[in-house]
C-alpha cells in the first residue's frame, strides 16, 4: 500500500484515518470499544467495559494493515484489529451496515393491488421467499400471503415465520367481525375510517396480519393507503402543517370494561434524520386533545388537513378480502379502514394478531446473512430480447 494511504494522525482524543470516504476522525473510546475483542464469540454480548480502564484510551501508535487498521494503546497491552469495512460504513452512513435498513417504497393509488403476493407454503418452506416477504413488509409496508390453511394453527404458523406473536388488551389474537356486545367499532358491519391500530398503547403494535376466513358480504372492501407519502405529500404542501404534526403529542385510548390504555404519540413519526417512519391515526381511539388551546388554533387546521388528505383518492388501494388471503402490513406506517357492508349478506370473519417491528427486521438480517436478502430479480428486457 502507498505512503499516504496510511497516513494516520494522532490526536489526543482520537485519530484520522485516510479511507475510501476521504480523510474520517474516529474516537479513541469509540474505537476501543469496537474492538472485536469486545465481543466474545460464544454469547456474541460485549464483555468490554471502557469504564473499567484506569484512564481514557489513547492510542500510542496506529497502522492499516490490509483490510484492517490495527491500534495499539497506550496503558494497556492490547492491540485492536479493526475492519476497515465497519470504519467506512460509520464514515458514508454514520452507523453500522444493516441490511434491513431499506429505504421505504412510498406509493399511492396507481399502485392497486399490485403488492406482493406469496403463498403461505412458500413463506413456511423457503427462505428465499421468506425474504421477499419481509423485504417487501420494510419497503413496501404491505403484502398478501396467499393459499393460507384453514387449520387453527395456520394464522400463529405463519406470525412466527416472521416473529413471536405480541398480544394486546385483546389477547393474543382477535376477531373481526359482527358481534353482538362490539369492544371496538371493527366487530361491527359499518364503515370503519382510515386508522392505524391501537394507539392509545404505549409501543402501539407494529405488524398486523388480518387472516381472511371467509368473507361472502356485500360490501366491505378493504381500504389501504401509505401514510408516508401521504405525510411527504403534506410536507411538500403545507410544511408548517406537517411540522406541528412532527413536533406535538396528542392523547389516545382503548377503554373498555376491564382496560384502560392511554398513550400520546405523534400523528406523523420521524427518525432523527428526519425521514417519515410512520404515522398514528384512529378518530375512534383519539382523546381530547390536550395541548394547549392557543397551539390548537395552529394544530387542529393542520390535522384536519392532514385527515382530509387520507380521504383523498390519489392516495386510496381498495380490494376485496379473500379467503384463504392473509394481509401483513406495518402498523405504524399503513393506514386501513374497510367500508360498511350488508350485515346480513353473507358472512365476514378476519382473525388477526400483531408482532414487532424490531421482529420483523430481525428476520430480514438473519435471512440476509444466510444469503437471501428477498430481490425479485428484475424482468428480462424484452426489447433487448
Ligand atoms: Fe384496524
Amino acid at each position: 500500500m502507498s505512503a499516504p494511504m496510511t497516513q494516520i494522525i494522532l490526536t489526543d482524543t482520537g485519530l484520522s484515518v485516510p479511507l475510501a470516504a476521504g480523510e474520517t476522525y474516529f474516537n479513541y473510546c469509540w474505537l476501543r470499544d469496537v474492538c472485536p475483542s469486545c465481543i466474545d464469540p460464544q454469547t456474541r454480548e460485549r464483555i468490554f467495559d471502557v469504564a473499567s480502564l484506569p484512564s481514557l484510551p489513547r492510542a500510542r501508535q496506529a497502522h492499516i494493515e490490509g483490510d484492517v487498521l490495527v491500534v495499539d494503546w497506550q496503558s494497556e497491552a492490547q492491540v485492536s484489529r479493526i475492519p476497515l469495512a465497519l470504519l467506512e460504513s460509520f464514515a458514508t452512513r454514520g452507523r453500522a451496515e444493516d441490511p434491513a435498513d431499506l429505504p421505504r417504497n412510498l406509493w399511492y393509488a396507481d399502485r392497486g393491488a399490485s403488492f406482493l403476493r406469496v403463498p403461505q407454503q412458500a413463506v413456511l418452506t423457503d427462505p428465499a421467499a421468506r425474504a421477499q416477504l419481509t423485504r417487501a413488509l420494510i419497503e413496501d409496508g404491505i403484502a398478501i400471503v396467499t393459499g393460507m390453511d384453514g387449520g387453527k394453527d395456520s394464522l400463529p404458523r405463519l406470525v412466527e415465520a416472521i416473529g413471536p406473536i405480541t398480544p394486546s388488551a385483546e389477547g393474543l389474537f382477535f376477531d373481526v367481525r359482527v358481534e353482538i356486545a362490539p369492544t371496538n367499532l371493527a366487530f361491527t358491519a359499518g364503515p370503519l375510517e382510515m386508522h392505524t391500530d391501537l394507539p392509545g398503547e404505549e409501543a402501539a403494535p407494529g405488524v398486523q396480519f388480518l387472516h381472511c376466513l371467509e368473507n361472502s358480504v356485500e360490501g366491505g372492501l378493504s381500504l389501504f393507503l401509505d401514510g408516508a407519502a401521504v405525510a411527504e405529500a403534506l410536507r411538500q404542501e403545507d410544511p408548517a402543517a406537517f411540522h406541528l404534526l412532527a413536533n406535538n403529542k396528542i392523547p389516545f385510548f382503548y377503554r373498555h370494561d376491564n382496560w384502560d390504555y392511554r398513550a400520546h404519540q405523534r400523528v406523523i413519526e420521524t427518525d432523527p434524520e428526519g425521514r417519515v417512519t410512520g404515522v398514528t391515526i384512529s378518530q375512534h381511539l383519539q382523546d381530547a386533545m390536550d395541548l394547549p388551546q392557543t397551539l390548537l388554533d395552529d394544530y387542529y387546521p393542520a390535522f384536519v388537513k392532514f385527515l382530509k388528505m387520507m380521504q383523498e383518492e390519489r392516495f386510496l388501494v381498495r380490494f376485496r378480502s379473500e379467503a384463504g388471503n392473509c394481509v401483513i402490513f406495518d402498523n405504524h406506517r399503513i393506514v386501513h379502514g374497510r367500508e360498511g357492508y350488508v350485515a346480513d349478506s353473507g358472512k365476514r370473519h378476519l382473525r388477526g394478531c400483531y408482532t414487532d417491528r424490531g421482529a420483523l427486521r430481525s428476520t430480514h438480517r438473519v435471512l440476509a446473512y444466510q444469503g437471501f436478502d428477498g430481490r425479485i430479480a428484475p424482468e428480462p428486457d424484452l426489447q433487448r430480447a
